[in-house]
């Protein structure tokens, strides 16, 4: 929620992509879908695929480790470490566990949150509201996943989606110029969980040969359910933060969405009246990266210049759960 005096502040970005890339070409030598098609329907052009040596938590370091540098901080100066993943290395246990020690953060609190989608929203929350109690005061956000190792590449519906990658953010204490985050709104609603999940692997259901033969490891999607609530509730956590900071969209320099269907953005950002060209977009060279599609777009335009001191930048997310949310930041 809100509040007058903005509690915490983002000090540095980093991100980290694969280098191989998968075109949509590349995928219509192996499934029944075209480039034109998946251009048309979702905005994405290309995607990055991890190497076979690489693991999410590799990924998240090298993402965390431009962060601390464009924060001008080392490992040692942080107080907490919290991972948005549903693709951590080990079911257990937690991906920022293993992010501490490949960092060589001292004996911190590292905690994954499981938000899929809304994961880095979900963390930046989390770590806002710690430092607004005064209670840690560095704290590295994550949004890592390696989507790549739990798809159907047989299921054209959902291999043409999702891609590999990371993004970070280190907060730290707002200095009292008007700059941090300004509010951050968190939802769930669990009623659509069958919509958009990984059926197998968990408690629930064990996974078997049987279930392995089946794919029920793998990300399975009703894709239009899921369309219809995004444009809807992303646009009204959207402004819920605007209502929080008593602003309005025109105050809004840059959206920073997720970027999981071109068409999902483009109808919030007719509905909430903000020109696509005030969008930070990459959708169409990553796919969707899941938790760590807004920190990787969020640190690009912050790197190549249009995200400046002083802009104020939405950001709204919204994936299996379904869980979703938005945060206003003046960065
Ligand atoms: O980040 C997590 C949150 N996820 C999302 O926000 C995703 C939300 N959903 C979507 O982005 C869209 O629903 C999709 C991109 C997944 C699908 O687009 P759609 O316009 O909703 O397509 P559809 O599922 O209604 O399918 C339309 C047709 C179907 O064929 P028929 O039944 O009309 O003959 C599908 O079988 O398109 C077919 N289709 C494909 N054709 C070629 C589905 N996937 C493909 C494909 N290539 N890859």
């Amino acid at each position: 929620m809100g509040s007058e005096r903005p509690g915490s502040q983002i000090l540095g970005t980093g991100a980290y992509a694969p280098e191989k890339v998968l075109t949509n070409h590349d995928l219509a030598r192996t499934v029944d879908t075209s480039d034109e098609w998946i251009r048309e329907r979702t905005g994405i052009r290309e995607r990055r695929i991890a190497r076979d040596d690489e693991t999410a938590s590799d990924m998240a370091v090298a993402a965390a480790k431009r962060a601390l540098e464009a924060a001008g901080l080392t490992a040692r100066d942080l107080d907490m470490i919290i991972v948005g993943t549903v693709t951590g290395d080990l079911p257990m246990p937690a991906c920022a566990a293993i992010v501490q020690h490949k960092l060589g953060a001292s004996n911190i609190p590292a905690f994954d949150i499981s938000a899929a989608c809304a994961g880095f929203l979900y963390g930046l929350s989390i770590s806002d509201q710690f430092i607004r109690t005064g209670a840690h005061k560095r704290i590295l956000v994550v949004g890592v996943e390696l989507l790549s190792r739990v798809l159907n590449w047989q299921d054209r519906v959902t291999c043409v989606l999702f891609g590999d990658g990371a993004g970070a953010a280190v907060l730290g204490p707002a200095a009292d110029d008007g700059r941090g985050v300004l509010s951050t709104r968190l939802y769930t609603d669990s009623s659509l969980v069958e919509s958009l999940c990984i059926p197998a692997g968990g408690s629930r259901e064990p996974l078997t040969a049987e279930g392995l033969e089946k794919h029920r490891d793998k990300v399975f999607m009703v894709g239009s359910d899921i369309f219809k609530i995004a444009v809807k509730n992303l646009t009204s956590a959207s402004r819920a933060a605007l209502e929080d900071g008593k602003l309005t969209a025109s105050d809004v320099k840059w959206v920073v969405p997720h970027q999981a269907n071109l068409r999902i953005i483009a109808q919030v950002a007719m509905r909430l009246d903000i020109p696509l060209t005030r969008f930070v977009l990459n959708i169409e060279r990553y796919g969707n990266t899941s938790s760590a599609s807004i920190p990787i777009a969020l640190d690009e335009g912050i790197r190549d210049g249009r995200i400046q001191k002083g802009d104020t930048v939405l950001m709204c997310a919204l994936g299996a759960g379904i869980s979703w949310g938005s945060a206003l930041v003046r960065i």
